[in-house]
C-alpha cells in the first residue's frame, strides 16, 4: 500500500542517502501529521536527532534534507520552522489529482496489500448453555470490525467461533436434561428445552445441592468423553439449542462467523501433552502436569504454573488453546493470529503464548495477539446489569436500542409534521439502535472499561452513529434535492478547491488509507471512528459554508464530487465498522 505518508518516506529514504550517504537511508523521518493546518499537512521531526551523530545543526541537517527531497509532484517547496522542523503542505495540484484519482476507483484508491497474510480472528466465542452476556457482545463487535478491515485490505481472514462446548459443567447439564426432559432426547422429537439460561441455573442449583445428582453429573462426563451415544446425544441438543440462539443475535448484527468449539479439539489434546514432555516443559505439581511458567507469579509470590493435565486425567481451558494455537498455525496456515477476549484473561493468553514459544511451536512469521478489552459498565459505574441485577440479556439489549431509536424518529416526525411508512420507521430504528450499539463500542479505546449508555449512543450530536449516518443522509438529501445522479456527474469534470473549508474536506479524505493501515495494524478501531467522525465534523463545515447546488459551474459539479467522495468514504468506513448506511432517516 502506498499511503501518502508512506510515499514521503520513501522519498526521505531517498534524500537522506543523497544528503548523508546510504548509511542514513533507514533513518525514521518522524512524520506525523501536523496539530495546526498553519504549519502544513505534515511536520518531518528528525533533523533534530540527527544532530549529534552528524555533528552539525539541526537547522543545517533539515536544509541538506530540504535541498535534495524530490517532493514536487506532492507538495509545495518544504519549509523549515523553528529549531528544525521540516513543514510540508500537499500542493492543490496533487490535493485535486488524488480526489479525483479516489473518486473514480471502486476502492476509493486503496490497493490490496502485495503480501496478503492468513489472519484468524478468534472473536465472540461464547458459552454453550450460558448466556451470550454483554462481554460477549463486545468482542463480537470488535473482532468482526477487525476481520472487515482486514478482509478489505485483502489479507484471507479466517473467523473463528471457540464455543465453549465441552467441559466438565456439561455433565450436570445433560442429567438434568435426562431427568427433567427426557422426551426432548428421541430422536427427532423437535423439542426445545425451553430458556437455556434458567436450565443452566436450575441445573447448577442441584449441583450444587444434591449429592446424588453430584454423583450421575460426574458419571455424565465419563460417559460423553468416551463417546456414550444418549449422553452425546443430550450433550448435541444443547449445543444445537444454543446455537440457534446466537445465530439470530448473529443475523442480527449481520456477523459472519465459523463454529469451531472447544470440543473440536479434543483428539488433539493428547499429542500436545506428549511433545510437551517431549521437550521437557512438563513438570508434575500436586498430581497436575504443568508448565510452568517465567515472570508469573500468585499473590504468595510463588511460580505460576499452566496446567495441563489435571490430575484426574481431564485437561484445561489452556490445553484446549494450545491445541487450537497448534491447529490454526498447522492446519489452517494461520501468519496471524488474534484472539479477540476481554482484558481479564491477559495472564491466560499470555501464558499459553510463553508455553507454545517455548515449546517451539511458533514458526518465524507467525505472531499471536491477544487484543483485549475492558469491561462494560452501567451508567452507575457498576458492572451492567438490569435494575433489578439481573445480567441483561443480549436480545433485551438491541430490542431496547431499537425501541429507544424508533421512539427518537418518531418524536422527530412529529415535530416535522412529517408521514413515513411504518415499515420505513421499522427499518430505520432498526438500523440506528443496532447501529449506535455497535458504534459506541467501537468508538472506545477498547482496553477501557466502556460505560454502556443508551442516551449517549443515540444522541444526533457528537461521536454517534446517528450524528454519522445523518451526515450521510445529508448527502443523499443533496441528490435527491438537485436531482443528481451521483454516479454519472460529467466525466470530464474537474475539481476546483477554492474554499479552506473544501481544502480541509479534501485533506481529510485522502487520509483514510493511513488510517485503514493503522487499524490493520494496531487494532484499534475507535481509530477509524474518530476519522470517519472529523470527516462528518468537516463535511457539515464545508456544507454549512459552501453552497452547493445554487453555486456556478465549475464548482457547482466540483463540490458535488467531493459531497460524492465523502458519502462513498462514509459508507465504506461506517461498513468495515459493521454499519449499515441509510438513505433517509
Ligand atoms: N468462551 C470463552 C469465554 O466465554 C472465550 C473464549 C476465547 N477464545 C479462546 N481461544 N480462548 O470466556
Amino acid at each position: 500500500m502506498t499511503s501518502i505518508i508512506a510515499q514521503i518516506k520513501d522519498r526521505f529514504a531517498q534524500a537522506l542517502t543523497l544528503a548523508f550517504g546510504p548509511d542514513w537511508a533507514s533513518t525514521d523521518p518522524l512524520l506525523a501529521p501536523t496539530s495546526n493546518p498553519k504549519f502544513g499537512d505534515y511536520q518531518a521531526n528528525l533533523a533534530m536527532g540527527l544532530a549529534r551523530p552528524l555533528q552539525r545543526s539541526p537547522r543545517a541537517i533539515a536544509a541538506e534534507l530540504v535541498n535534495h527531497l524530490q517532493l514536487a509532484d506532492l507538495c509545495d517547496p518544504p519549509e523549515i520552522a523553528g529549531p528544525g522542523f521540516i513543514n510540508l503542505r500537499l500542493s492543490v495540484a496533487y490535493l485535486q489529482s488524488q480526489i479525483q484519482r479516489r473518486q473514480a476507483h471502486p476502492r476509493l484508491g486503496i490497493n490490496c496489500v502485495s503480501q496478503p497474510q492468513r489472519v484468524i480472528v478468534d472473536f465472540s466465542s461464547p458459552n454453550i448453555a450460558k448466556e451470550m452476556h454483554v462481554g460477549h457482545l463486545r468482542s463480537t463487535i470488535i473482532g468482526d470490525c477487525l476481520a472487515r478491515v482486514q478482509e478489505f485490505l485483502g489479507h484471507s481472514v479466517l473467523r473463528l467461533n471457540h464455543v465453549g462446548d465441552w467441559g466438565t459443567q456439561f455433565g450436570m447439564l445433560i442429567t438434568h436434561l435426562q431427568e427433567t426432559c427426557p422426551q426432548a432426547l428421541e430422536a427427532d422429537s423437535g423439542m426445545g428445552i425451553g430458556d437455556l439460561v434458567n436450565f443452566y441455573k436450575q441445573a447448577k442449583q442441584r449441583f450444587d445441592q444434591e449429592p446424588e445428582f453430584k454423583q450421575r453429573s460426574r458419571q455424565a462426563v465419563v460417559d460423553l468423553q468416551s463417546g456414550n451415544p444418549r449422553a452425546t446425544r443430550a450433550w448435541q441438543l444443547l449445543c444445537k439449542q444454543s446455537r440457534q440462539e446466537f445465530e439470530q443475535i448473529y443475523r442480527r448484527l449481520d456477523i459472519t462467523l465459523e463454529e469451531r468449539g472447544e470440543s473440536f479439539y479434543n483428539a488433539y489434546l493428547g499429542a500436545v501433552v506428549e511433545d510437551l514432555a517431549a521437550q521437557g516443559l512438563l513438570q508434575e505439581n500436586e498430581g497436575a502436569r504443568v508448565v510452568f511458567t517465567q515472570g508469573f507469579t500468585n499473590k504468595e509470590g510463588l511460580p505460576l504454573p499452566v496446567i495441563i493435565q489435571k490430575s484426574d486425567g481431564g485437561y484445561n481451558y489452556a490445553t484446549t488453546d494450545l491445541a487450537a494455537l497448534r491447529y490454526r498455525i498447522s492446519q489452517d496456515r494461520g501468519d496471524r493470529l488474534l484472539y479477540v477476549v476481554d482484558a481479564g484473561q491477559s495472564t491466560h493468553f499470555a501464558q499459553v503464548f510463553q508455553v507454545a514459544e517455548r515449546a517451539g511451536w511458533i514458526p518465524a512469521g507467525v505472531t499471536l495477539t491477544h487484543v483485549p478489552f475492558g469491561v462494560v459498565q452501567g451508567e452507575d459505574g457498576k458492572k451492567f446489569k438490569t435494575r433489578s441485577g439481573e445480567t441483561v440479556r443480549l436480545k433485551d439489549l438491541l430490542d431496547e436500542a431499537v425501541a429507544r431509536a424508533r421512539a427518537d424518529l418518531e418524536q422527530r416526525l412529529a415535530l416535522e409534521a412529517r408521514q413515513e411508512p411504518q415499515e420505513l420507521i421499522e427499518s430505520i430504528a432498526e438500523t440506528v439502535g443496532l447501529a449506535a450499539v455497535k458504534y459506541a463500542d467501537l468508538s472506545q479505546n477498547r482496553t477501557s472499561n466502556y460505560l454502556f449508555s443508551f442516551d449517549k449512543m443515540l444522541a444526533l450530536q457528537g461521536n454517534t452513529a446517528p450524528y454519522m449516518l445523518y451526515a450521510y443522509v445529508r448527502i443523499q438529501g443533496i441528490s435527491r434535492k438537485g436531482n443528481i445522479d451521483f454516479d454519472h456527474l460529467p466525466p470530464t469534470a474537474t475539481l476546483q478547491l477554492q474554499e479552506e473549508a473544501e481544502f480541509t474536506l479534501a485533506r481529510h479524505l485522502l487520509q483514510l488509507e493511513q488510517v485503514l493501515e493503522e487499524v490493520a495494524i494496531d487494532l484499534y478501531p475507535n481509530q477509524l471512528c474518530l476519522y470517519l467522525f472529523e470527516l462528518s465534523q468537516k463535511f457539515n463545515q464545508f456544507y454549512d459554508l459552501c453552497t452547493v447546488l445554487q453555486a456556478p459551474e465549475p464548482q457547482r459539479t466540483s463540490r458535488l464530487m467531493l459531497a460524492h467522495l465523502t458519502a462513498r468514504t462514509l459508507k465504506l468506513g461506517l461498513n468495515l465498522l459493521g454499519i449499515a448506511v441509510l438513505e433517509r432517516m
